[in-house]
């Protein structure tokens, strides 16, 4: 794969280059393109320089035609391109040879880095919305692509258990008698529940408004609180939305609560500002920061309680004393930018040097869901109606292979990758509808696509009789279709680094769906089966890197691949 010729390209001659640092190398290597050329029958490897950096490709030339003569049949330079050209069938050897075990992580140019994503995030007690899932799905896939390029990934999920309405559920719990075993069978709906019901009469009774701001304040400065008795409720809510994340195939390595960054725990950071002369009381009697000349973002309440910004500037502070991260990532929706502009803004005039490490990686809106049970959504319940109606499909077109004891199983994986896919396949920024009919259908760019792709590969290698060789001989892979596979399977990595890059997993999205249809394209076309022993096990060899190229693609994405559907 190209991964072999760009590694190769990097060790021998990006990385010797004098002159240069990390960042410019790195640079360079971003400019590396992969390109097929069948006129020439050959791949080359592009890379593009500007003509200021025209030393730098006189350079290059010299070192890749010393070092690199074994490599590439021929190395020219035009117009300031350097072609690395190889011939096609050694090309298709080392392509088809090389990722038998296994896709190799490109390689990154500057060193291992330590990543925080902060991602998923929901409130105790309020529905778990499409934002919510929009972030989850996006927040893992970005973590599994920073993995995947070996470096030191924390998921963290940052639980929003902390204001007014947490006053709220206090007193619904009182007036509603919940006993600890109601609360533990279904804690996240029993929460919600409660919380409405109070705010429902809250709306004829300001007196229960008023004692639920009262409750809040002694949760939060008070000394003589039942304590316990929110542990409790925080315990379970945790617990449940774990199996949840589960199904989904995400497990966080932190829960952060935003209940751990409240008044009580706040006087290093308070003290800090005080110091810097940043904090000035306003009208209202709060302690404001001036953002800009006419902009101040209240910090502390008059009443000495905190507000969510307030609880953001101690969590980045604490998350870098304990974890010296390059970057965090908070992956929440864009209607929050104001936010975290506001949080950058607030840490930079703390003189925090680490500020620049920390990114909001925004997105857009999801319109248009509800679900049988309604429109208030909870996770839970949309994957259920995903697993379901995946489930009536499978029993419907009777084409599937699975026994109906594994049914439940595979169609929860179908559901969920569904709504993965359906998440990840539009540009972050890019709003969009929530639409159970394309996220869930076979024949267009879905989730369920790429399964069964997957399966047709497995069903394939299963039953075409065929032997896998691990010797490739490319004068029996002459057909387009092989030039057109091995092309898209050559440009996984360079397309796993524009994702990570860009922090865009649509980009690999798009490209699974492109690699999946070049796969049934050639499915139709190089039949194994009533072939000759010698070509069906070329062909197979073939297949088998394709499907190991998807099911790595599949996995970043955060998918579960099945063998049969
Ligand atoms: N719990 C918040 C909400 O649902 C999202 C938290 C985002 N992360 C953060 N560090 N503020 O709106």
């Amino acid at each position: 794969m190209s991964n072999y010729m760009r590694s190769i390209i990097f060790k021998k001659v990006i990385k010797p280059l004098r002159n240069t640092d990390n960042a410019y190398q790195h640079k360079i290597m971003s400019n590396l393109k992969i390109q097929f050329n069948s006129a020439y029958d050959t791949y080359s490897f592009k890379l593009p320089l500007k003509s200021n950096d025209y030393n730098i490709v006189n350079e290059i030339e010299n070192i890749a035609k010393n070092d690199l003569k074994d490599t590439f049949d021929n190395i020219a330079v035009k117009d300031n391109v350097i072609y690395f050209n190889v011939q096609r069938d050694k090309y298709v050897i080392k392509t088809l040879e090389n990722n038998l075990c296994g896709v190799t992580p490109p390689l990154l140019v500057e060193n291992k880095k330590n990543i925080i994503v902060e991602f998923s995030s929901p409130n105790i007690a309020k529905p778990f919305h499409l934002g919510h899932l929009r972030s989850t799905v996006l927040g893992n896939c970005i973590s599994n692509i920073n993995t995947f390029l070996q470096n030191q990934v924390t998921k963290i999920n940052y639980l929003g258990d902390w204001g007014t309405q947490f006053g709220y559920i206090q007193l619904g719990m009182d007036m509603s008698n919940i006993d600890n075993i109601e609360l533990q069978s279904d804690p996240i709906k029993t929460l919600y529940k409660v919380y409405v019901h109070a705010n429902t009469l809250a709306t004829d009774n300001p007196e229960i408004h008023k004692r639920a701001k009262e409750i809040f304040k002694d949760l939060e400065l008070g000394d003589n609180i039942n304590y316990e008795n929110w542990q409790t409720i925080k315990h379970f809510t945790a617990l449940e939305l774990e199996k949840t994340y589960k199904r989904i195939g995400i497990v966080f390595d932190k829960y952060d609560w935003e209940s751990l960054y409240t008044a009580k725990n706040i006087n290093k950071m308070i003290s800090l500002m005080e110091e810097m002369q940043l904090l000035t009381l306003d009208n209202d009697n709060r302690k404001v920061v001036f953002v800009s000349e006419e902009k101040a973002i209240p910090i502390i309440k008059s009443d000495g309680s905190t507000l969510y910004i307030t609880r953001d500037i101690a969590a980045a502070i604490d998350r870098f004393e304990k974890n010296k991260f390059d970057a965090m990532y908070y992956v929440v929706d864009y209607s929050q930018s104001d936010h975290f502009l506001n949080l950058i803004t607030i840490l930079s005039k703390m003189k925090l040097p680490w500020v620049d490490r920390l990114k909001h990686v925004k997105f857009g809106r999801v319109h248009g869901m509800s679900t049988r049970k309604g429109t208030a959504v909870f996770l839970e319940d949309i994957l259920d109606e995903a697993k379901e109606k995946m489930k009536q499909k499978q029993i419907t077109t009777k084409t599937t292979k699975v026994p109906l004891n594994e049914m439940d199983v595979v169609s929860d994986i179908l559901g969920v990758s569904g709504i993965i896919v359906q998440n990840l396949k539009q540009g972050r920024m890019h709003n969009y509808e929530f639409n159970w009919n394309t996220m869930l259908n076979l024949k267009g760019d879905s989730g369920i696509k790429l399964q069964y792709t997957h399966c047709r590969l497995c069903n394939l290698e299963e039953n075409c009789g065929a032997a896998l060789v691990t010797e490739c001989d490319p004068s029996l892979l002459k057909e387009s279709e092989v030039d057109s596979l091995i092309t898209l399977i050559s440009q996984f990595d360079e397309v796993v680094l524009k994702s990570y890059e860009e922090l865009e997993p649509c980009i690999l999205t798009i490209y699974l769906f492109h690699l999946s249809k070049a796969i049934s394209v050639a499915i139709q076309k190089l039949h194994i089966k009533g072939e000759p022993n010698d070509l069906g096990n070329q062909r197979l060899l073939l297949f088998r890197i394709a499907k190991i190229t998807l099911a790595q693609g599949m996995k970043l994405l955060g998918l579960t691949p099945l063998v049969k559907m």
